[in-house]
């Protein structure tokens, strides 16, 4: 084994989705790493017997620390122009989010100021989010498009989104979600369908390694997120859906049909979905912020679970319906609102936004071979992380 440059010594405990899938907790634990990958990781005493430390190494005493993968965020919005601080003040008197979206609030008012913003603001800003999610954990995360809806601005907001995660230290995957909004200058959702399929998609394919919809009722339909979605595939980008937030209209079946990565939100999705979605490879992202704070039912991620499907947690952070950089404080609401355990939730925002990145083998546990991405937490029990409601690490590493 090659001696290692840095060594995270003397943690209380570890825990990770391990190279089986299974969930490991390991007790008086190290992490030798070199050039930013994990050389060798477990008990400390086998680790020292494996590894050698290279001259001048860095060397980390954990004492009363523990250690987590660094965090996947595997659903976020977080390029935006303004804010729409005003809308969560009306629907904590009582306004309804589609009511809002309806009467040219919602997605719209953000897609009017994310085109208003200069390249440097929407940049600015971005950054400033990422660098906090960065502190709260989070060294991967997906950013995406959606408030553009032109060729112009959705690829501009693809770029500021790399720009804004190598400014903030984060690794960032983009994701195309031309079809978030029909915008007030197309003739119709069907006419924008086209627009988006015929210029914007073929303007971001180089810019996303994903795209996305919202397959919602009075957004779009299951024919046209069809369309697009086969489209973007055909360009060779994985396919998102934002999938069962208010209604039910097929969506699942329809992510399933194409092979799909993921639906997302799935507040909605009765007993036949989840049983459609268990027997699938489709990966269910709950967002449950974005639940609490519609005061929506929470998804039915243990159901799921329950069933042997496959799910993540993202925290959807965006300046509407999700207000929230942290997936500590998502990982809580997973396990006090839907009934994860700890280990379930570190599992679904680590490994399980890895997957829906198709980033597995690379980020998401601290195995050999991983980029050495490490949360190191505030105290000996790495659950503190979750338990704790508003949790911020001691300090946060990336490889
Ligand atoms: O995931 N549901 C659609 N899109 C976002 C909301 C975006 C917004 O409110 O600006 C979501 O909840
Ligand atoms: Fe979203």
């Amino acid at each position: 084994m090659q001696p290692a440059d840095r060594l995270i010594d003397n943690l209380a405990s570890l825990a990770t989705v391990d190279a089986d899938g299974g969930f490991s907790v390991v007790h008086d634990a190290a992490i030798a790493i070199r050039d930013g990958h994990i050389e060798a990781v477990g008990p400390r005493a086998e680790v020292h017997a494996a590894v050698a430390l290279a001259a001048g190494a860095e060397v980390i005493d954990a004492t009363g620390l523990s250690a987590v993968p660094g965090l996947v965020d595997c659903h976020t919005h977080v390029v935006y122009g303004g804010n729409r601080v005003h809308e969560f003040d009306l629907r904590a008197q009582g306004a309804d989010y589609e009511r809002i979206a309806a009467e040219g609030g919602g997605i719209k008012a953000s897609v009017r100021m994310t085109r208003e913003a200069s390249d440097d603001e929407l940049l600015a800003a971005a950054t400033r989010r990422l660098a906090r999610m960065r502190e709260l954990g989070t060294t991967t995360a997906e950013v995406k498009s959606g408030y553009g809806l032109t060729a112009h601005d959705e690829a501009r907001m693809l770029r500021t989104a790399r720009a804004a995660g190598a400014a903030a230290g984060v690794r960032v995957r983009t994701t195309c979600l031309a079809l978030h909004s029909t915008p007030p200058e197309a003739d119709s959702p069907d006419a924008y369908v086209e627009t988006a399929i015929a210029e914007i998609l073929p303007a971001c394919a180089e810019l996303a390694e994903q795209a996305d919809v919202f397959l919602e009722r009075g957004v779009f339909d299951v024919d046209q997120s069809r369309r697009y979605l086969e489209a973007a595939r055909d360009l060779g980008l994985g396919l998102r859906l934002h999938a069962d937030q208010f209604s039910e209209l097929g969506a699942v079946g329809l992510a399933i049909e194409l092979g799909a990565l993921s639906v997302d939100h799935l507040e909605a999705t009765g007993p036949g979905g989840v049983e459609a979605l268990a027997d699938s490879d489709v990966i269910a992202v709950g967002l449950p912020v974005a639940a609490l704070t519609l005061r929506r039912p929470m998804p039915p991620l243990r159901e799921i679970l329950d069933r042997g499907g496959r799910v993540a947690l993202a925290t959807d952070a965006n300046p509407g319906s999700a207000p929230c950089l942290s997936l500590p404080t998502t990982m809580h609401l997973a396990c006090t609102q839907m009934g994860l355990s700890c280990a379930e939730a570190l599992a679904a925002a680590t490994h399980g936004g890895a997957a829906v990145l198709g980033l597995d083998h690379e980020v998401g546990r601290l195995i050999p071979g991983q980029r050495a991405d490490v949360v190191l937490v505030d105290g000996p029990d790495w659950r503190s992380l979750i338990a704790e409601l508003g949790a911020v690490p001691a300090r946060v590493l990336a490889g």
